[in-house]
């Protein structure tokens, strides 16, 4: 069975090869775009620092971070989600969530479960919003967050151009209930 996971300092470059993996997949066979770049430098050292001292920065601390992912089943990470808090101590009371899960494995519940995990950690620790940006035509990422509750609280038209295409960056943001 599929499980979620926290991640840990130790984890980047499970995590890195994931992302580069599952970020290589927007807008290719058929899929939206739901990525404004075609891949990441995970290779900087500033890079790996900062995903170790984020994930060890106490709530509600300015630029923390928490991560979950899901293992498939030769150990690598097929699937994952982060939540992040603002740099602006004002912003503390709020996250910013990013989520993304390869595409030999949609469909099986793990985006809900991820999310579900986050919602819940919110909840535990004095998060009173979560917001996030998802491009326009990614109507299953959307249906997703809307099955959660999240609204769409506005839109950016035409924010980015992608190969050739104009997309448009939508905000949506959930009130998490105590
Ligand atoms: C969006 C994403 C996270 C969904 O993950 P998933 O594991 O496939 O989703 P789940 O199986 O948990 O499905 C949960 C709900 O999402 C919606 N959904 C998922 N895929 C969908 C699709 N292809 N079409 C319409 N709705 C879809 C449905 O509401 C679904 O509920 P249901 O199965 O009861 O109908 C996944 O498609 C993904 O990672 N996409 C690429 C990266 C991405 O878009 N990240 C978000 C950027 S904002």
């Amino acid at each position: 069975m599929l499980t979620t996971v926290a991640l840990t300092p130790a984890d980047f470059e499970r995590w890195a090869e994931h992302l580069t993996r599952q970020i290589a997949e927007s807008g290719r066979d058929g899929r939206p775009f739901f990525s404004p770049l075609a891949a990441v430098d995970f290779e900087s050292p500033e890079r790996r620092a900062r995903f170790e001292n984020r994930l060890s920065i106490p709530l509600p601390q300015p630029t923390w971070m928490r991560a979950w992912v899901v293992e498939g089943p030769d150990a690598r990470f097929i699937a994952h989600l982060d939540l992040n808090g603002s740099s602006i101590p004002s912003e503390r009371h709020r996250a910013t969530l990013g989520i993304g899960v390869e595409a030999g494995f949609y469909r099986k519940g793990i985006g809900r479960m991820l999310m579900l995990e986050a919602i819940e950690f919110a909840r535990h620790n004095h998060i009173e919003w979560i917001d996030l940006s998802v491009f326009g035509d990614n109507h299953a990422a959307i249906g997703l967050y809307r099955s959660l509750g999240f609204e769409e609280a506005g839109r950016r038209y035409d924010r980015f151009r992608i190969s050739g295409r104009s997309v448009d960056d939508i905000t949506m943001t959930l009130r998490i209930k105590t």
